[in-house]
């Protein structure tokens, strides 16, 4: 099970130089076609709209977070108790957590109402190539890959390896993000938080002495999500993307004939999509009908599709509906005089985020904070050593935007759209 390869393989990484394969289990699962699907979706969805470096796809970060755990690996086994199951439970896990992600999966998940956990799980578990390969290890190592990446497994140091507040995964994104958008605020010092890693009973700790690094990724989190991730332009484009989703949907439910049958979407319309399907969904089949649904007769499919594809974007104000009730459904009225339809055409979007929290248990985003080893022994929680982290552990931060087709509302001139444009504040 723990065959080597004659001659270790690896692979030119931009973010850390080099991706080291040893095992021939691990250069099998990179070989099958669910993993190689991967080359075809993006880490980033739609940001490449925004930073347009931001093409880097999920193949790339999931070689990565191997990598890292790979290098965890080789630290860990100066430690008693870090086995050699340990070890290849690990790099799978760290390999495959991103396996069961669809095309723009944000997008898709909310549309259609799936989780990409619930796929991760089937093609690990499933009549698919990795779990042939898996299998080879033993009937039940699939179960406890799977188990891993779902953070149910037993072995919560393992687990906390592949997702805590500091694991590979997010080590790994935030590197490869900055990396591509050409961003440096991203950047902290990754050799550093490796040395001074510790296996703890149940998770990953760090050494004291490791504080001040850890701090820069902290920051660096919180750094990214608000410039990168949550941009604003890019949830613009998130919104089209989900108004096509939808549109389309309601044209195929409702038996409006297509130029061109999506074949690809039918189940995923119907809400029963099988693994089958969904595996041969990917970035590029996405890309092709929204191409040619540029052609169809329906003027809000066409019209949005020709948005997306060349960049014509909504634009955005701060508009919070929670505080503007009565702005928010004279605005959509104003829409539906004006004759533009306020469903495909008006949104308020909402993005907040908790940069580090301390342990809240019982709460609904239960999160294992992070522990500083001192040098007796003892356990500190971070934000307890950490003024920097302590400024803004359990805040969250939220941020809504309305977007529009300034486009449209800004050439009218019927009362509507002039209602429309006092309401916005944009004359
Ligand atoms: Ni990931």
């Amino acid at each position: 099970m723990l065959e080597r390869l004659n001659e270790e393989k690896v692979f030119k990484d931009p973010v850390h130089r080099y991706i080291h394969v040893r095992y021939r289990l691990i250069w099998e699962l990179i070989g099958t076609k669910e993993f190689q699907r991967l080359r075809r979706v993006r880490q980033l969805g739609t940001t490449y709209l925004t930073f347009h470096g931001a093409e880097h796809s999920r193949f790339s970060h999931s070689l990565g977070v191997y990598e890292i755990v790979r290098r965890i690996n080789e630290i860990f086994s100066q430690y008693d108790g870090w086995n050699e199951e340990n070890r290849l439970l690990s790099m799978c896990a760290a390999l495959l957590h991103d396996v069961g992600h669809g095309p723009f999966s944000h997008s898709f998940e909310k549309v259609f109402g799936f989780d990409h956990e619930d796929f991760t799980r089937m093609v690990i578990l499933g009549d698919t190539e990795i779990n042939q390969i898996l299998r080879k290890v033993s009937a039940s190592f699939p179960e406890e890959v799977a188990d891993v990446i779902a953070k149910t497994h037993d072995n919560k140091l393992v687990v906390s390896l592949i997702s805590s507040q500091i694991d590979a995964d997010r080590m790994d994104y935030l590197l490869r993000d900055a990396y591509f958008t050409g961003v440096s605020y991203g950047q902290f010092d990754i050799e550093r938080i490796l040395r001074v890693m510790r296996p703890g009973d149940d998770q990953i700790v760090i050494k004291q002495s490791g504080m001040h690094a850890v701090e820069d990724y902290i920051m660096s989190r919180y750094q990214m999500y608000w410039q990168i991730y949550f941009h604003p332009v890019t949830r613009s484009a998130e919104v089209i993307l989900s108004k096509i989703l939808h549109r389309a949907k309601k044209l195929y439910l409702e038996g409006y004939s297509f130029k061109h049958e999506p074949k690809h979407f039918h189940s995923l319309f119907k809400e029963n999509i099988s693994l089958e399907d969904f595996l041969k969904l990917d970035e590029s089949v996405v890309m092709f009908y929204f191409q040619i649904w540029q052609e169809e007769d329906d003027p809000i499919l066409r019209d949005l599709c020709e948005r997306f594809m060349n960049r014509r974007l909504f634009k955005y104000v701060e508009f919070n509906p929670m505080e503007k009730m009565n702005d928010w459904r004279e605005l959509y009225d104003s829409f539906k005089e004006a004759g533009i339809d306020p469903d495909y055409y008006l949104e308020v979007d909402s993005s907040s985020d908790l940069p580090y929290d301390f342990y809240r248990p019982g709460e609904e985003e239960e999160r294992l904070p992070i522990h500083l080893l001192k040098p007796g022994g003892d356990l500190r929680e971070l934000s307890r050593e950490s003024e920097v982290v302590e400024a803004i552990s359990g805040k969250k931060r939220t941020d809504h935007k309305l977007y529009y087709p300034a486009d449209i509302i800004m050439q009218g001139n019927t009362k509507a759209t002039r209602r429309i444009r006092s309401l916005l504040q944009l004359d």
